[in-house]
């Protein structure tokens, strides 16, 4: 599930005047009615630095920086959800308070950020002086793993240029796509994947928030399958929540699609003990009841097969084969075929396994 997308598009309130230019955005002329139709996603961004969980080592970094007034060039690095955005934003409103949009220029990968932008855009915005002479301006740079290296190239000078009255912010998932000449001029922060507890106190402070009706079990699935993406979770509750008066740990894994852990339990019992045919006709029956895909099913048995006894070379054939067919699926391969391979894997583990006996 990428939601991405979708809670860029929410993103209502109106950007700098540079990178709005004749887009009409419609949202925010009510706030009452606009809150309400927010995904939560957006509902629940933190505002202040203090709200943004977990990373305290760097909110408490980056506050030293703003009350010194010695804001370095930043990069924010990690997987998606943790918070970089959401970051960087509540710096921006820190510094320059509600009014902040006109003093940032944010650009993501929805904009076109080829070389010509970064010429042109960038550099014109970095020109034009602030209307306070002390302070700097700041540009984001959203998703930039995405700019091409060419624009990356150009960028290495601007930065120096201006330094003067501009901070870059440069965010990204994969650090490694950023040129290592951007990377030597920044500040570089990694965001790690939350930490459940942390996820679970925000969660909890949303399902207060919208008197979501969750059950023990339901939340621990949530957890689980959020994997430190605070956006996932969050975007999970709400469809769940949108979906059954009740959320419990069954709906949680029917509104994302993942296979039930009971579901995976049979068919990794029925691979290890049935016989061929059998299994396979079990396996595919309930792939098509329950609308499971085969890579979901791999994950998961990946997942169990760690918890079950096997003879240490068993398990490592199984898990090399286990890749393997994960890998060919990714490429593209034949969803029946592979699953011929996954059963023949398992099979093979259990042979090996009876044979070192
Ligand atoms: N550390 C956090 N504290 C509180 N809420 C968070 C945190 N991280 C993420 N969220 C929630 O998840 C949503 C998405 O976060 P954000 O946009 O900051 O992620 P991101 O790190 O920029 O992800 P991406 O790499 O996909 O752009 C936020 O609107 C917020 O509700
Ligand atoms: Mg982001």
């Amino acid at each position: 599930m990428d939601s991405d997308d979708d809670t860029r598009m929410s993103d209502a309130e109106p950007v700098s005047p540079l990178r709005n230019k004749g887009k009409a955005k419609a949202v925010d002329q009510d706030a009452a009615t606009a809150d309400d139709n927010l995904p939560w996603v957006e509902k629940y961004r933190p505002v202040t630095l203090d709200d943004v969980v977990s990373h305290q080592d760097i909110t408490a970094t980056i506050n030293r920086f703003i009350e010194k007034n010695r804001l370095p060039h930043l990069l924010f690095y990690g997987p998606p959800g943790t918070g970089k955005t959401s970051t960087i934003l509540a710096v921006a409103r820190r510094i320059y308070g509600a009014d902040y949009r006109k003093q940032i220029l944010e650009l993501n990968a929805s904009d076109d950020r080829g070389i010509d932008v970064v010429r042109e855009q960038i550099k014109q915005f970095a020109e034009t002086r602030t209307l306070f002479a002390k302070g700097f301006k700041l540009i984001i740079l959203d998703e930039a793993d995405m700019m091409t290296q060419a624009a990356q190239a150009a960028l290495r000078r601007v930065i120096e240029q201006y330094t003067k009255n501009v901070r870059f912010c440069i965010i990204c998932n994969y650090v490694n796509k950023i040129t290592p000449a951007i990377q030597s001029r920044c500040t570089r922060f990694r965001f790690s994947p939350l930490p459940i507890p942390e996820v679970e106190k925000r969660i909890n402070t949303v399902v207060e928030g919208e008197n979501v009706n969750i059950t023990e079990d339901g939340k621990q699935a949530l957890l689980k399958l959020s994997k430190g993406d605070m956006r996932r979770a969050l975007n999970v509750l709400q469809a769940c929540h949108a979906a059954y008066d009740i959320v419990g740990e069954t709906e949680v894994y029917n509104c994302t699609g993942n296979p039930h852990p009971q579901d995976i339990e049979a068919i990794v019992n029925s691979m290890l003990s049935d016989e061929f045919t059998t299994s396979y006709q079990m396996i595919l029956k309930m792939k098509t009841e329950r609308g499971l895909a085969l890579q979901d099913l791999i994950s998961g048995a990946y997942e169990y097969v760690n918890t079950i006894e096997l003879k240490p070379n068993a398990r490592i054939y199984l898990l090399d084969l286990l890749a393997t067919t994960e890998h060919r699926l990714s490429t593209g391969g034949n969803e029946k075929i592979q699953l011929t391979a996954l059963l023949s894997a398992f099979k093979g583990a259990v042979e090996l396994s009876a044979k070192s006996a």
